[in-house]
């Protein structure tokens, strides 16, 4: 069972650390979330794990870490500056703004007002000033897509590291945009991660690969711990297709407030290379680019057998962060009875994501014996770089059971009298609630067994 409203994740979320809502103390901005000491653990865990299947276990393709702030050039060529617009209309009755594509009935969500203002393109991006003097003519932008910088590079990455096509980039980092009516928790925000791979390909080939990746991506989340019938690939409609586009799939996620896009899985054609080479009348680009005089550098690949340049065709598998959050928590999520008198909530997450991997729990927390015992083994397990590992001190089993429970430590491991004379602890597992007696002479292979 997944969780049944947002509340309730909200809640959890509030309640044991995952996410607060940013600069919380000062009355709080809309559409932006910090993430707690549980939060950023968890966060860590998925991007790691995607990191790990996109660049560690495959051969065919490089990470990048690029800037945030962008050149105004480089978004005007992708067609940013243009085209990233949302229509905005205004309620003439309360003053209030909003998305008009989102609204029902052309009515204010607000007051109910229908005297709105035509709706008018409101480009999504944040700029600030570079440099000491905010003149105007010195300006960046927030990128508000990671693969950008993407682009920008092919050239510094295929020379330094001699991949030639089909091979990708992969890059995890911020990106910014303002939307007009952020929501849905972390859904929709201002500030968000994401994880985006440009896969370039021979023209012609780009059909296959993306069908490849699009199977690749589902197959991942499954993965992670989303069950299958909870992802729908859906198809986008033609006439809402991004400028860039020759085909996207959506991978849409059963979120607690309706099905809406976890992924999208575009294939972006010779749009963006095309858009910032050098010298673009020497190629036959398909997509239709703006003219570009001012890039320095051809951003295309040599066909070896024709002798011909050519300009690649890009797959982009591109990931919400905070979006994949989301859905995990909401997949974990589970209220079980106990008897007919408690129940308890558990997040079951995959223990690769779990935030804590293991907690060390002295049965009384004023025994020196047990506490000094419980921290050698936390120090032993922390020491096998699996992830995190914390010493509960507060002397309640009950209680670090259920915490730990709701922030999804698969195991709890309690140290007690029988520990002193027979070496072994106790194993409570967060799903089954089973317990067993382990020898902590075994327990680092046994930790070590649970998590590889
Ligand atoms: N480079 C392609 C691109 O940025 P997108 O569909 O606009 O495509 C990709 O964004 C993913 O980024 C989305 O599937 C979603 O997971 C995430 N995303 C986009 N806007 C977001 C926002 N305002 N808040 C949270 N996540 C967002």
């Amino acid at each position: 069972m997944v969780a049944k409203t947002m509340d309730e994740l909200v809640s959890l979320c509030k309640r044991r650390g995952f996410l607060f809502q940013s600069n919380d103390i000062y009355g709080g901005i809309k559409g932006l979330y910090d993430y707690g000491p549980m939060g950023v653990e968890l966060k860590n865990n998925l991007k790691q794990a995607w990191w790990k299947s996109m660049v560690y276990e495959r051969d065919d393709t490089e990470g990048l870490d690029a800037s945030i702030l962008s050149s105004p050039v480089v978004l005007r060529h992708s067609g940013h500056e243009d085209t990233f617009t949302d229509p905005l209309v205004d309620c003439k009755a309360c003053k209030s703004r909003w998305r008009s594509d989102q609204l029902e009935d052309n009515k204010c969500p607000q007051c109910k007002s229908t005297d709105l203002t035509e709706p008018r393109p409101f480009n999504l991006m944040f700029k600030t000033a570079i440099g000491p003097v905010d003149d105007g003519s010195s300006f960046a932008y927030l990128r508000p897509e990671t693969c950008q910088q993407i682009f920008t590079n092919f050239k510094n990455i295929t020379d330094s590291t001699s991949r030639t096509v089909p091979f990708g980039i992969a890059q995890i980092g911020k990106s910014f945009r303002n939307e007009i009516t952020p929501r849905n928790f972390i859904f929709r925000v201002r500030e968000f991660e994401q994880m985006e791979l440009e896969f370039f390909v021979e023209p012609g080939s780009d059909d296959k690969w993306h069908e490849y990746w699009i199977n690749k991506r589902i197959e991942w989340w499954v993965n992670q711990g989303i069950k299958k019938e909870n992802l729908k690939q859906i198809e986008v409609a033609k006439n809402e297709l991004a400028h860039y586009s020759k085909r996207t799939v959506d991978i849409n996620y059963l979120f607690p407030h309706g099905e809406e896009e976890l992924e999208g899985v575009a294939n972006r054609t010779d749009f963006d290379l095309g858009s910032h080479t050098k010298n673009q009348k020497d190629f036959k680009i398909d997509s239709e680019v703006m003219e570009n005089n001012e890039s320095t550098t051809k951003l295309a690949v040599q066909n070896l057998e024709e002798k011909k340049w050519y300009i690649p065709y890009v797959i982009e598998p591109s990931a919400g962060v905070d979006r994949g959050i989301l859905a995990l928590l909401n997949e974990a999520y589970k209220e079980e009875s106990i008897d007919s008198d408690n129940k308890r909530i558990l997040l079951s997450l995959k223990p690769h994501l779990s935030p804590i991997k293991a907690a060390v729990i002295p049965l009384k927390k004023n025994n020196e014996e047990l506490v000094n015992l419980s921290k050698k083994i936390k120090s032993n397990l922390q020491k096998l770089g699996l992830g995190r590992v914390v010493l509960e001190n507060s002397g309640n089993i009950g209680k670090n059971y259920r915490r730990h429970d709701e922030i999804g430590t698969p195991i709890c491991l309690t140290v007690d009298f029988e520990t002193l004379e027979d070496n072994s602890v106790t194993v409570r597992d967060r799903d089954t609630m089973k317990q067993e007696r382990v020898s902590t002479d075994f327990l680092s292979d046994y930790f070590k067994s649970y998590f590889n």
